[in-house]
């Protein structure tokens, strides 16, 4: 029981050094709802999502493919959550039908598409222990790291398989080892932390369940990469940092970012126990569900609000609701950050469940108001619910 002395440890050291206490603006932070009916509301919120799935493709209609395989994701997890298996052969058979279509989930020349399915992948195995997940998860792995800088290819300023695109050996002075490249693409340049953050996420979960250290190594270069490169001076994750150096505008801040590399610390720090993770991982969390630049002073998330027609923000919130979980799944001792994800994710949940349902469907406007059906609204909540069987 290493978590459990580490996380003493981690209060002993470094819970006091910022505040992680509850806004008090923050509207609605606290519901009384019981267990079996929250598990009831995600289930009902999933079932109303799974009529859109196109059983030749394994995609549901209306969503892009990234966010499709959020869907498996969020069903695998539900039944992780919840400890049934009602959606178990649905989220199999459909990751393998994918699987058997697009070589390692790449379906459009993505990385971080690949890392979506891949990760629905993982959270299926760590849900139903099916072995042929783990095997998608490590093959679409072994595929994006020929598109990670490795400090030989920061080194030289090539990676093998990019031998047009130079890279810088560092940029701000700190090595570009770890990153990892958006597209295989020859000649693609891009560098991000939506990529990197999956593939350290990825990374975490691999070692969690082989204990193969060449996991962990990939983990820990990429955390440093993202650390070193991508956060701003309020402890949020930026969007890009290229090969060349050049930088997404600081403007560009998103959920995702910031909820997927707290999700991917979160998981590093559990099977490490190492601290300093973990006080990244707090700061960070603290600053993103704190931040004004996607919710107002109720706490309400803003970003991807859209009625009338997908977008890939849309999609985003899921992740960073989806990474507080997680944080809160491998701190059950540390009492200021549960209570803090807690809080948080109440706000979402009462404000979806009273300003943006229409039955048990959900707007992507989660203060509203309501709407018929969309499958991206659909698929916005579904991570709210389903943490919050947990979180609440
Ligand atoms: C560890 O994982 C890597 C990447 O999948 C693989 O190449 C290697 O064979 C594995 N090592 C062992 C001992 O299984
Ligand atoms: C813990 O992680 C930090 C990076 O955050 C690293 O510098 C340090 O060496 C690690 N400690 C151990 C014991 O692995
Ligand atoms: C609620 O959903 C139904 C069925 O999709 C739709 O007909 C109705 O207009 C929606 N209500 C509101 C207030 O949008």
């Amino acid at each position: 029981m290493l978590h459990l002395s580490v996380v003493l440890g981690l209060l002993a050291s470094s819970a006091f050094a910022q505040d992680l206490g509850v806004p008090l603006s923050w509207r609605e932070f606290s519901n009384s709802r019981p267990l079996s009916q929250r598990i009831t509301i995600a289930q009902t919120a999933i079932n109303q999502i799974t009529p859109q799935l196109n059983s030749a493709t394994g995609e549901f209609n209306g969503l892009g493919y990234w966010q499709s395989g959020n869907v498996w994701s969020v069903m695998a997890n539900q039944d992780h959550s919840a400890g049934t298996t009602v959606n178990e052969a649905l989220v199999i058979n459909n990751l393998n039908l994918v699987w058997g279509r697009w070589s390692n989930y790449d379906q459009y020349g993505y990385n971080d598409d690949a890392m979506w399915w891949a990760t629905a992948a993982i959270y299926a195995y760590r849900a139903y222990g099916n072995s042929q997940m783990l095997s998608h998860a490590e093959q679409t792995w072994n595929h994006v790291t020929n598109y990670v800088v490795t400090a030989a290819d920061a080194a030289a300023g090539r990676n093998p398989n990019k031998p047009s695109v130079a890279i810088q050996s560092t940029c701000n002075g700190k090595t570009m080892a770890g990153a990892v490249f958006w597209q295989p693409a020859a000649t693609s340049n891009a560098i991000n932390s939506i990529t990197t953050g999956l593939y350290t996420a990825l990374s975490g979960f691999l070692y969690e369940y082989t204990g193969n250290s060449t996991y962990l190594s990939a983990a820990e270069l990429s955390a440093t990469w993202i650390q070193q490169h991508q956060l701003n001076a309020n402890d949020l994750v930026l969007d890009t940092t290229n090969a060349d150096c050049s930088t997404s505008p600081s403007s560009w801040l998103f959920t995702y970012n910031s909820g997927k590399y707290i999700e991917a610390l979160s998981v590093l720090y559990g099977v490490t126990g190492n601290d300093s993770w973990n006080t990244l991982m707090v700061n960070i969390l603290n600053a993103a569900v704190k931040t004004t630049a996607w919710q107002g002073s109720n706490g309400v998330i803003t970003e991807g609000a859209s009625p009338s027609s997908d977008n890939d923000d849309v999609g985003f919130k899921a992740i960073l609701i989806r990474g507080l979980h997680e944080a809160w799944e491998r701190n059950p001792t540390y009492t200021a950050l549960t209570t803090l994800i807690h809080s948080y994710g109440d706000v979402q949940y009462n404000a979806l469940l009273e300003l943006a349902a229409n039955g048990s469907t959900y707007s992507s406007s989660w203060l509203g108001p309501p709407q018929a059906f969309t499958s991206w609204g659909q698929l916005a909540a579904l991570d709210v619910m389903t943490a919050n069987i947990d979180t609440n």
